[in-house]
């Protein structure tokens, strides 16, 4: 008889501030937050802007948060103004950090070539890479978004190895349920992360799916985040608007 190694995988709370926070509010809702977060079973992560990354880090330390980068370019360094390197943001500690989403994309015109370059530098760099994908809701009513993800991931993940996918953080995120408060149904999450995890099966091997964790996110508050979590192929959330509040400690332990 063959038995089936079941991986468990480690659940992830992680906010993204987008531009919201100076570092100054960085730092105090860090302090006030840090205490309720203490004894959250799942690994808790901030994606915050730049600019607030030391002073998140330095409220964080000690605690089991964990800090990240809501944005960086691809190239090592040069005549690039404004644009922030990994070489910068690794040498502040900041260890995750966040590419693929859909206001990068739709706003400042991404494009999954610029996401796929944005992942393998991160893997160079040695950082913890997440991913976004996520349809609009024309696709979505055209009856196109499993395809639309599946282009997307397979952009996303061109010349990464077995190895380095496995530590990648996928994040499924509708547009249209984005700061909408139109969150997706539990069938809706879930059948695109199932499809998500069948996907990386697909592309590399059931091993790596296996390990490779698959948030949801659009909407998610400390009302519907146990519900969604508790779905097989959902392993945490990527959340917005709720971040922004210590009642992100509910997600967080959902
Ligand atoms: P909301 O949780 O505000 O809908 O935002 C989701 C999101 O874009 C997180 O990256």
């Amino acid at each position: 008889m063959k038995l089936k190694v079941i991986i468990m995988r480690k659940r992830l709370a992680a906010g993204n501030w987008k531009m919201n926070m100076t570092p100054s509010q960085a730092k105090s809702f860090i302090s006030e937050i840090k205490p309720l977060l203490a004894d959250a079973d799942s690994e808790v992560l901030f994606f915050v802007p730049a600019i607030d990354i030391q002073a998140a880090l330095a409220a964080a330390e000690g605690s089991n948060i964990q800090i990240g980068a809501e944005n960086f370019f691809y190239e090592d360094k040069g005549a690039y103004t404004g644009e922030i390197s990994l070489d910068m943001i690794r040498d502040t500690g900041a260890e995750y950090v966040l590419m693929g989403h859909s206001e990068r994309r739709t706003i400042f015109g991404e494009s999954d070539e610029w996401i796929n370059k944005k992942l393998l530098k991160a893997i160079e760099y040695g950082m913890k890479p997440m991913v976004c994908c996520g349809e609009s809701l024309e696709i979505r009513e055209a009856g196109n978004t499993l395809g639309w993800i599946e282009a997307q991931i397979r952009s996303a993940f061109t010349g990464v190895s077995a190895a380095d996918a496995a530590n990648v953080v996928i994040a499924y995120e509708p547009i249209w349920a984005i700061g909408t408060g139109k969150v997706a149904t539990t069938d809706q999450a879930q059948e695109v992360c199932g499809m998500i995890r069948k996907l990386i099966a697909d592309i590399y091997d059931a091993d790596t799916a296996e390990k490779i964790r698959i948030l949801y996110g659009g909407s998610v508050s400390p009302e519907n985040a146990a519900e969604l979590f508790a779905q097989p192929d959902i392993d945490g959330g990527l959340v917005g608007g709720a971040s922004l509040k210590t009642s992100f400690e509910k997600i967080a332990k959902a």
